[in-house]
């Protein structure tokens, strides 16, 4: 037996001033998102935010219905699926709006399981890391390279046809 370990390296950043003038941008869009967010029953406003290799800027929010809910970044990906055969994204943006009474929102978010599934799908195929940018409405703002190393030992497709 031997005992491995992986390690997970990402930026934390003071605050969204802190951030490069493009990933900033990339922000403020994903904070305009959680705006235009439908969740009816958790009141937790989710926006993302992708910017692709052809420099396109794509937002998305989550959607609670009463059969579905979908995260933020889900939503994303599906929009990006439905208008384009191929895409890179070079950069995604998520960020939340708590809007429950007495709630906090100054922290950053970090997406859930099922989300970086899809993120590390959607970085395969584009071939390229992406960078995820994690923040609330205000305070520390956090910065991971690439989806690969948010999701060690991740399930693959690849395992079907091995
Ligand atoms: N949510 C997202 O949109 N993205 C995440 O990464 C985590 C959770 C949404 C799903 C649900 O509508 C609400 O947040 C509360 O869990």
């Amino acid at each position: 037996m031997q005992k491995k370990s992986i390690e997970f390296h990402y930026e934390e950043y003071s605050s969204k001033d802190e951030l490069n003038s493009l990933d900033r941008a990339l922000l403020e869009q994903a904070l305009v998102a959680t705006t235009n967010a439908y969740p009816q029953f958790s009141k937790f406003q989710v926006g993302a935010a992708a910017r692709l290799s052809n420099g396109k800027i794509h937002l998305a929010s989550n959607f609670e219905n009463t059969s579905i809910t979908s995260c933020a970044e889900q939503e994303l990906l599906s929009h990006l699926h439905a208008l384009y055969r191929e895409f890179t994204i070079e950069t995604i943006a998520v960020t939340f709006d708590n809007t429950n009474p007495g709630t906090k929102s100054d922290f950053p978010i970090t997406p859930c399981g099922k989300c970086r599934q899809l993120l590390l799908e959607a970085e395969m195929s584009g071939k390229k890391p992406i960078r995820v940018i994690m923040a609330g409405q205000s305070g520390k703002v956090l910065v991971a390279t690439g989806v690969q190393t948010m999701l060690p030992l991740a399930y693959s497709a690849e395992f079907i046809n091995t």
